[in-house]
């Protein structure tokens, strides 16, 4: 049992519990189209996103790493009435494709799509006073994830999520002889959150479509946070 059984478990799930529709079916072909890496989030990770944002009442999300727009529907469509999605795309290619695969999804009034480093553009979103977000996916260039992580919990509402994918990576995350930043970094993430009162997070194993990987859930002003129990 292995890559194929996983793959066909997600294709499963995706049938019955998070099925996709025009919109999503024209981004991957347009994403597809364009040359775009086949890299997004799998349907049943997007329903997921989906739900999470509709269980926190979202009204405010923030995506780093939106590539051609796929997990950033799914996001949206879990937005609140009124809500707003900012999403940050390093490249200005992807960023094109994915405004026509929002907008086919009728989401172009709701994101906000920033194109450059995401580290160069997040201080103009702080001159803004953007935030505080109910929740943000992190899913952009995997060696700067504790820095997102920073950013994202300093401009986080109490109770709110922060969500970051790909920490897990066939299981580096825990084989010290793999020195590479990317891998490197989500040690240093899981330390950051290890030592950090402001949260409680967790981190659950994945297989499916995309392989072995992993996804780290953080809750920002959580039972450790508001009882002093961690104090
Ligand atoms: N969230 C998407 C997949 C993102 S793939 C989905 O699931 O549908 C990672 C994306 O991060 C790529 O599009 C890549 O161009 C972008 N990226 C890489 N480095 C970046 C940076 N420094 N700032 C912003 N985006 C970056
Ligand atoms: C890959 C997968 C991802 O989810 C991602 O965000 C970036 C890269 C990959 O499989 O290479
Ligand atoms: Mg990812």
């Amino acid at each position: 049992m292995g890559a194929d059984r996983w793959t066909e478990v997600d294709d499963y799930v995706s049938r019955l519990l998070a099925p996709h529709d025009e919109a999503l079916e024209a981004a991957l072909r347009a994403s597809g189209e364009a040359g775009l890496p086949e890299i997004q989030v799998s349907p049943p990770q997007g329903q997921l996103l989906t739900l999470l944002a509709r269980s926190l009442g979202a009204k405010a999300i923030l995506e780093f790493g939106t590539l051609g727009g796929y997990s950033t529907i799914w996001l949206g469509r879990g937005l609140a009435e009124g809500g707003r999605l900012i999403t940050l795309e390093a490249d200005p290619d992807y960023a094109e494709v994915a405004r026509g695969n929002i907008d086919r999804a009728g989401l172009a009034g709701v994101v906000d799509l920033r194109v450059g480093q995401a580290l160069d553009v997040l201080p103009g979103l702080e001159a803004e006073g953007v935030g505080p977000f109910d929740l943000t996916f992190i899913d952009a260039d995997k060696a700067h994830t504790p820095e997102y992580f920073a950013w994202a919990l300093e401009h986080a509402r109490p109770g709110g999520l922060i969500v970051a994918d790909n920490v897990v990576r066939d299981g580096a995350l825990v084989d010290l002889e793999d020195l590479s930043p990317t891998i490197e970094a989500q040690r240093r993430f899981h330390e950051m959150l290890a030592i950090e009162p402001r949260v409680d997070a967790t981190t659950i194993q994945t297989v499916g479509s995309k392989g072995y990987d992993g996804f780290t859930i953080v809750l920002v002003g959580g039972a450790a946070a508001s009882t002093g129990s961690d104090a």
